[in-house]
């Protein structure tokens, strides 16, 4: 080999909602008779070499063009892909990147989990329950729906578990 292979450009770090597809980019140079592998940093395991994917994950597969652009296609993303990907090629020592997939969920509200109304007499507390699901974890704020601000009170004392 006169040349060794270099990687073009980093392996960029993609951010997408869970049951989309992820698209991981390693672009490498002058690859000759090397091979690129794709891996899970976490795990250390093996996803694809070259041409063929390894892993028995249904959801992995990999396109190539020129021997230059290698894309991971990661299809109906889950929370569990979040994490470290690794663009590796077989020199020696061997060259690596590293990009991120972070997986984000869209906030929601668990109407089942939260209050409804309450009827509560004068004096008396009251607790509501705002319960909430995503990722990252959705800010929660509490305001009237007459715009009124929240009386003076302990009602500041609120929760989050
Ligand atoms: C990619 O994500 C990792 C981990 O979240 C972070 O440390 C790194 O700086 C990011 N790289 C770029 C180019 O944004
Ligand atoms: C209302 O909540 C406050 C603060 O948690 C507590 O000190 C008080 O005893 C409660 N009052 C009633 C009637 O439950």
């Amino acid at each position: 080999h006169d040349k060794e292979p270099e990687f073009a450009e980093p392996v960029r770090n993609v951010t997408v909602a869970v049951g989309r597809t992820a698209q991981l980019l390693c672009v490498v140079d002058n690859l000759s008779t090397y091979r690129v592998a794709w891996l899970r940093v976490e795990s250390k395991t093996i996803l694809t070499i070259h041409q063929n994917v390894i892993t028995r994950n249904y959801r992995v597969s990999l396109s190539h063009n020129d021997h230059r652009n290698w894309v991971l296609h990661i299809r109906e993303v889950q929370e569990s892909d979040r994490g470290g990907y690794m663009c590796q090629i077989n020199t020696v020592p061997m060259k690596s990147q590293v990009g991120f997939l972070d997986v984000v969920v869209p906030p929601e509200i668990l109407g089942a989990e939260s209050s409804s109304d309450v009827l509560v007499r004068e004096g008396f507390n009251v607790t509501l329950t705002c319960r909430t699901k995503g990722y990252p974890t959705p800010k929660i704020t509490w305001r009237r729906e007459d715009g009124e601000p929240l009386a003076v009170g302990n009602w500041q004392n609120n929760m989050i578990q």
